[in-house]
This record gives structure tokens, sequence and C-alpha cells, in this order.
């Protein structure tokens, strides 16, 4: 299954961190924020850490 992958918008400073690492789940939108392009992309460990590399912790990964 999926994990669900989120990025609390309000909360991210566009540190581009999560872009770099796993660019096929992560993209920046108009505004600098970062969004989810899918979260299927790339392996759930990947996605971790991701999360964990995330300077505001923005980002949060559920594991179903
Ligand atoms: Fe934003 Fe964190 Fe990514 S600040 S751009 S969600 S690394």
């Amino acid at each position: 299954m999926t994990p669900e992958v989120t990025v609390d918008q309000d909360v991210c400073i566009g540190s581009a961190t999560c872009v770099q690492s796993t660019p096929d789940v992560f993209e920046l939108n108009d505004e600098g924020v970062a969004q989810v392009k899918d979260a299927g992309a790339a392996p759930l460990e990947d996605l971790q850490r991701a999360e964990d590399s995330c300077p505001v912790a923005a980002i949060l990964v559920e594991d179903e």
C-alpha cells in the first residue's frame, strides 16, 4: 500500500531538501512551497529520510 505523504504548507519554508532528495515525490509549487506529486514514486525509506531531513518538520509520512 502506498504510504500517505503530506506537506504542511503553512510550515514549509521552501528549503527544497525534499525536492532534491526525492524529486519524483515532491515539487515546489508557484509559491515556492512543497507539494506532493506522487507519494508512491519512492521507497518508504526514502520518504522517511525526506521526512527526517526537512528542517522545519513539515513532512508527515504515514505508513498504513
Ligand atoms: Fe518545505 Fe521541508 Fe521540503 S521546508 S520544501 S517540506 S524540505
